[in-house]
């Protein structure tokens, strides 16, 4: 099979979850043994939102990576950087800018979908920055060459838009760029402990990699069951509980029997969720160790992300002196 570079990353801004994990850990730990992978830590991307909160954006970037390291993403398969650290990535953000209309940025669903959410940052009129981060994506996964796009679903419309400016690049100034792609994998897309759609960590129905026994306890005590049970024999619907969904992730080789107890009404809540704390807790256990290993060690840390950080500089100054090239913006090259 021919290697190819695949490119993902994430805005640091918070800590990861088992909605990562599944989502799209598991998938990154996969890849790693299959193509070259780079991983960036999107902290420009994380600004464009939390400008007002560069504190926040900064502590979270050793946690992101405390978390993928933790999950068995491994520093010599994986090139992890840090995006503000490429001027590279800068730059071609302001050559792409000239691509994209505004109407079709205002047009992107992904786009559109964000600005409705946080109203509270922008109130009526959204920031230049924010509204033209799907360029600085663009810039992100074309400065590596990067082919392979793992996402999620609610990023598809950000690769779409990367290939377009792709495309309209190399028809003016001649085939220069890679058009991507995205590669959704088994895309499981986890609900939160409140039975919402998604986990997620501005939403407080998550449970984090590195949550201890006591959190993970707490939280599964507070999970939404089947209302409608209030004895411990009365029959249960476990297609409507969070603790039966989520031991269908953690209690693979039970789940049948814990759901046809639980329908028949022969197993009681509390004892479910006992159950499943301790479920998750050991398969979270390996997890939680490493993470340790590595919230020991600080500098090895830091050093995995320097190195990385390095490496991804020379690739995206190869991809900008072709780009330049293209653009005649090579002006002293024969000097
Ligand atoms: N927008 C992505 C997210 O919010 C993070 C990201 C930044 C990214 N740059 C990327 C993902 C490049 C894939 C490729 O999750």
């Amino acid at each position: 099979m021919e290697k190819k570079r695949i490119l993902t990353g994430d805005r640091p801004t918070g800590k990861l979850h088992i909605g990562h994990y599944f989502g799209s850990l598991q998938n990154r730990v996969k890849l790693q043994d299959m193509h070259e992978t780079f991983i960036e830590v999107a902290d420009v991307q994380a600004l464009t939102d939390n400008f007002n909160n560069p504190e926040k954006v900064k502590n979270n970037v050793k946690e992101i990576i405390m978390d993928q390291l933790s999950v068995g993403i491994d520093p010599n398969k994986v090139t992890f950087f840090l995006q503000s650290m490429i001027p590279e990535i800068a730059e071609l953000t302001v050559f792409y800018s000239n691509l994209v209309t505004i109407a079709r940025l205002e047009r992107n669903p992904t786009v559109k979908t964000e600005i409705a959410q946080k109203r509270e940052i922008f109130g009526e009129s959204v920031t230049y920055g924010f509204l033209g981060y799907p360029v600085s994506q663009a810039a992100d996964i074309t400065a590596f060459n990067a082919t392979i796009i793992p996402v999620g679903e609610d990023q598809l419309p950000l690769i779409e838009q990367c290939r377009e400016i792709v495309r309209k690049f190399n028809s003016i100034y001649g085939e220069t760029l890679q058009e991507p792609q995205a590669y959704l994998g088994e895309n499981k897309r986890i609900k939160g402990l409140d039975g919402n759609e998604k986990m997620g960590k501005s939403l407080g129905n998550a449970i984090y990699l590195s949550d201890s026994e006591e959190e993970i306890s707490k939280k599964v005590m507070s999970a939404v069951t089947d209302p409608s049970r209030i004895k411990k024999d009365d029959p249960g619907n476990p297609n409507i509980c969070m603790v039966a969904y989520y031991h269908n992730l953690f209690s693979k080789e039970e789940v049948e029997a814990i759901c046809e107890e639980c329908k028949a009404g022969r197993r009681g809540c509390v004892a479910c969720k006992k159950q499943l704390i301790k479920n998750i807790t050991e398969h979270l256990a390996p997890i939680r160790e490493k993470r340790c290993y590595y919230e020991q060690r600080p500098e090895e840390v830091k050093e995995i992300l320097m190195e990385g950080t390095l490496k991804a500089r020379k690739e995206a100054a190869i991809t900008m002196g072709k780009v330049k090239e293209a653009m005649k913006l090579d002006y002293f090259k024969e000097v």
